[in-house]
This record gives C-alpha cells, structure tokens and sequence, in this order.
C-alpha cells in the first residue's frame, strides 16, 4: 500500500504535522512520500498511490496561494474513490484543512476519513499521538476498501 502526502508551509507547522502523518502510515506498513506543493508539477505526479493526504496552514481565513493552485491539478488526476485526508496547523480558525476535506471528498469523490486534522501551531508537538493515529486510520480505511 503506498500513501502520497502534499503539504504546504510557511515555517513548517504543517511540514511537521506531514511528518507525524507520515509515521503513523508506517507504524502500519505502508509506504509514504512526502512532497512540498511545489514540487509536484503535474498530473502523473500524482499516480499510483492508494492514499492521499493534502495539507495546508491557514492565513487570512484562507488556505496558503499554492496549495489552491495544486487543487485544480489534483482535480485532473484520477483520485475518485481513493481514499483521503487533509491537515493543517493553524491558529485560531484553521479554515485551510476543512476546505481541503470538502474539495477531496466533493469535488474528487474520494473516500475520506472521518475529517480533517487540524493541530494549533507550536502545539503539533502536543499532537504527536492524535496525528500517528491520523496516518493509522487512513491505512485501516485503505485496507477496509482492498
Ligand atoms: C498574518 C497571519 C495570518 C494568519 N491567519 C490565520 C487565520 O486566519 N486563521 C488561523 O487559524 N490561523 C491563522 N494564522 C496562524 C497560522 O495558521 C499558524 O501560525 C500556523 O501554525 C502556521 O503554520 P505553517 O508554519 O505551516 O505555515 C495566521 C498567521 C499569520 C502570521
């Protein structure tokens, strides 16, 4: 089973958060790439992965110019009925991961977890556990699906 999570970051909170995510998908054997935003550049970047995992911090109510601009790409990739999540670290709103979760799971059709992980900024420490589990329950739901 092989996982891609996408994030994008200003002083790497959710960078942090991704690599949380990340552990959780290994602690269940499951293969992981992490990529910034900015490095995916088409389409076919996106193939070939079961789980998908897309994350962004909040600015303005609003989530970060780049990760909008990689959500239209997304929309040209074959994602629907893979299964998904999102994050984000945030401050006080935390708009970003739940816009994200509505456009992976309406927009691409895919099979999302329960919701969005959201952790406060300088607090994803605090979140160690609830963002492993993040990762473990994406895996279950993959292997749920077969
Ligand atoms: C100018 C500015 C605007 C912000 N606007 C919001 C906001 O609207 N809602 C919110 O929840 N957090 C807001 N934040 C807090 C950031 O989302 C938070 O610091 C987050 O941890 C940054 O994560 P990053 O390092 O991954 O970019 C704002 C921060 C700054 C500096």
């Amino acid at each position: 089973m092989k996982a891609l999570i996408v994030y994008s970051t200003r002083l790497g909170q959710t960078r942090h958060l991704a690599e949380l995510i990340a552990e959780g998908i290994r602690f269940s054997a499951a293969d992981v790439t992490i990529k910034d935003v900015t490095d995916i550049k088409r389409e076919t970047d996106l193939t070939g992965y079961d789980i998908y995992v897309f994350g962004s911090s909040t600015y303005h109510g609003m989530m970060m110019e780049r990760m909008k601009t990689f959500l239209f790409l997304a929309e040209r990739a074959e994602l629907k009925g893979t299964v998904g999540g999102s994050f984000g670290s945030f401050g006080w709103s935390g708009e970003a991961a739940e816009r994200i979760y509505d456009t992976m799971k309406n927009v691409y059709g895919m099979n999302m977890v329960s919701g969005p992980l959201m952790l406060k900024g300088g607090n994803v420490d605090g979140g160690v556990k609830v963002a492993q589990s993040y990762g473990k329950e994406l895996v279950s739901k993959a292997a749920e699906q077969g």
